[in-house]
């Protein structure tokens, strides 16, 4: 039975950064089974043992998903030197997660931005073999029209020469400034605000609403957070493991 470290476990379970959770353990704090455990290193049989902190029954997930409505003037970064990073607008326990967010949004983008520390989720969810849909509502300067959205169904090529796969441009209000929602497959830098770039539009405001089968939650305010319910988790798992190659 695979076995894991007392003092990981209890880290990745946002009780503290490594150091912290040792001088924890060795207080007399934390229970194993029922026995006080003073060694850091003791090895926790996770599918028998229950652990407690100072009486209280751990809650141990091997990996936490948080959806994150990202406000903007702050990076998706886990560290920046200069700039507020999402992780900043984290309270404890949820900093010493190691999380990290699965997929950048520009600093001046808001909206949906998925939180974790499941490094093989986050790879496929971004892999760009996997094609999954991100979908972005956007106020953009001009009158967003017909041909518009004919070009964006046939792919656009972008500054730099690369062409995009086809996207889908919904107009919701054409006028001088028009409201549009764009839904894109790829993930390429800047990627949205290039496409209009392109056809001689520029991107006002942008926000992520959807990212494969996650949807940002209407109730969650511009930097706040939340954890996935467990069917937002199950989806979007079934969607990364049989979404087209
Ligand atoms: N496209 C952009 O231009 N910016 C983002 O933040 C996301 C997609």
């Amino acid at each position: 039975m695979k076995k894991t470290r007392l003092d990981k476990i209890l880290a990745n379970s946002g009780c503290g950064s490594r150091k912290e959770v040792k001088a924890l353990i060795k207080s007399g704090s934390v229970t194993v089974t029922g026995k006080i455990i003073k060694d850091p290193g003791y090895q926790v049989d996770l599918s028998t043992d229950s652990i407690e902190v100072d009486g209280e029954v751990l809650d141990y997930r091997e990996f936490c998903y948080l959806m994150m409505n990202k406000p903007a003037g702050v990076i998706s970064a886990s560290w920046d030197r200069e700039s507020r990073t999402v992780i900043d607008l984290l309270p404890e326990p949820y900093r010493n997660m190691k999380l990290f967010p699965a997929g950048r949004l520009d600093k001046d983008t808001e909206g949906l931005l998925l939180l974790t520390n499941d490094g093989q989720l986050a790879h496929k969810l971004l892999s760009p073999k996997k094609h999954v849909p991100k979908t972005y509502y956007a106020k953009v300067s001009g009158k967003v029209g017909p041909e518009d959205i004919q070009v964006f169904r046939q792919g656009i090529q972008l500054d730099d020469n690369f062409k995009t796969l086809p996207a889908m441009l919904e107009v919701l209000q054409a006028g001088e400034d028009s409201e549009v929602m764009v839904t894109i497959y790829e993930g390429k830098f800047h990627q949205i605000k290039r496409m209009f770039e392109a056809v001689g539009k520029k991107v006002k405001y942008l926000k992520r609403i959807s990212m494969g089968s996650l949807k940002l939650d209407e109730n969650l305010p511009a930097g706040s957070f939340r954890e996935l319910t467990e069917a937002e988790l199950d989806e979007l798992k079934m969607l990364v493991n049989h979404i087209d190659q």
